[in-house]
């Protein structure tokens, strides 16, 4: 198993590009189920999440097709995916495959919406807390599909179709709304989601969706109407932006110093997390190129924050944003309101040294003086990025073991820190 070895101490410098969002390009790539055509989505990163759901997808009859590098054309540009589900073969995700990661069971929406069936494996992914199925599968009746669960499977059915129909979200998912989307877009009349999740990859996949025909308006809202269509087109979209890669590499500058231009980051995707860290000490501008981070010596000042859906703080920057506040000058209180039992780092952070009180939902974080590199665990795909972060700080070395986690997630992080004169490398085996 690989690990990564980082000595701390160095300030950070240059352009660190970043890539087309993870969380957007599954739902993406998920969609293309939805049509026989061909669906081409451009700027896709480079990353073992996206390697799986390829697998996934073959096995329901998708052929994909992961276009070479063109000329002129950088390193860690894009990739561009081709993928064509003509013929879907295999209306079952099984559970070897669904277990790795748990957005596959996303597919469970197009399968039943455009064949009358779908039996998926319940999910697996990160260890982050019980993450339940339910209101997936609430919206799935809504639209008239008949549910059993079997074995450890979920069975959709529509043999007629879906249908139209309200879906009022008791709380806010982003797997959810994706699902709901995706299902309505083929339902026979019109469909209101109410409470629907307002997150950049939900309008990014409802603008993809649009392309390919459907008809979505409100995504961005917390109501969106889809009128129903009865076939879906190909057509060619490119993923917006990583916003969870971008502010773990601000967090990561604020921490280790220096001056890095975050090269395509859009700063309206993450505001609440740029005014945070901005009002803890860090230079954050926003230019054509995408947007500027700069901290030159002075220290961190603590902050209170709870992480809540978009437009508040992501849950997916809070373990980094806890790695950095272990060095501010003075007390820090972060609240986990998402996932429940979403802290595997804080015994993690405490090997290099943090000071972190765990009680119930909130952890308070007493600045310390330094950190002290230390051999430490990944645990799951951000608790993994906030250790890197606090390496990058400690004194001496730090190895972070089972860096796979990483790989799901994080295009080429050991390359782009090093870019940037990080001491940083990857140990094979
Ligand atoms: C997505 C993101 C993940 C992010 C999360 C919240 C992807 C691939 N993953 O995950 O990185 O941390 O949004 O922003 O995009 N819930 C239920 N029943 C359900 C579904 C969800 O109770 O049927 C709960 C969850 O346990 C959680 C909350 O709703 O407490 C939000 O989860 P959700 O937004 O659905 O997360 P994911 O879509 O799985």
């Amino acid at each position: 198993m690989d690990r990564i070895r980082i000595v701390g101490g160095r300030p950070l410098n240059g352009t660190i590009p970043i890539s087309g969002a993870k969380n957007a390009t599954l739902p993406l790539m998920i969609a293309s189920l939805l049509t026989e055509e061909t669906l081409v989505l451009d700027n896709v990163p480079r990353l073992a999440d996206v390697g799986q759901l390829q697998r996934i997808l073959g096995n329901h009859g998708v052929d994909v097709m992961v276009s070479g590098k063109r000329p002129g054309e950088r390193e860690l540009d894009g990739q561009t995916l081709k993928l064509s589900a003509a013929r879907i073969v295999d209306t079952t995700a099984p559970y070897e495959l669904v277990s790795k990661m748990r957005a596959s069971f996303w597919v469970i929406g197009p399968l039943v919406a455009r064949t009358g069936e779908a039996r998926v494996s319940m999910p697996g992914g990160c260890a982050i807390g019980t993450r339940p199925v339910d209101l997936l599968i609430m919206a799935l009746e809504r639209l008239g599909a008949q549910i059993d669960i079997d074995a450890g499977y979920v069975i959709a059915r529509a043999r007629k179709g879906l249908k139209g129909g309200e879906i009022a979200f008791p709380k806010v998912t982003v797997g959810g709304t994706h699902t709901a989307l995706m299902a309505a877009a083929l339902a026979d009349g019109t469909s209101v989601i109410d409470n629907a999740a307002r997150e950049p990859e939900v309008v990014d996949l409802a603008d993809c969706l649009n392309k390919m025909g459907a008809k979505i308006s409100g995504a961005g809202t917390p109501r969106i109407v889809v009128d129903g269509v009865p076939r879906l087109s190909g057509a060619r979209h490119s993923v917006l932006p990583d916003r969870i890669e971008t502010g773990t590499y601000a967090m990561a500058v604020a921490m280790a110093g220096g001056d890095v231009l975050l090269e395509g980051a859009r700063p309206e995707l993450l505001q609440a997390a740029l005014d945070l860290i901005g009002g803890a000490g860090l230079n954050v501008s926003a230019t054509n190129a995408g947007i500027r981070v700069s901290r030159n010596g002075a220290g961190l000042a603590p902050v209170e924050v709870a992480t809540a859906p978009f437009p508040g703080f992501p849950t997916d920057l809070q373990a980094q944003l806890m790695a950095l506040m272990c060095c501010a000058r003075g007390t820090s209180r972060i609240t986990e309101t998402i996932f429940e039992n979403r802290f595997m780092h804080v015994q993690e952070l405490a090997r290099l040294g943090a000071r972190i009180h765990l009680d119930g939902e909130t952890a308070t974080i007493e600045g310390v003086e330094r950190l002290r590199g230390a051999p430490v665990m990944a645990t799951d795909l951000r608790a993994s990025v906030s250790l890197v972060i606090a390496a990058l700080a400690a004194e001496g070395e730090t190895m972070v073991n089972r860096v796979y986690h990483l790989d799901r997630g994080f295009e080429r992080l050991e390359d782009k820190l090093g870019r940037c004169g990080a001491e940083i490398a990857r140990i094979s085996g």
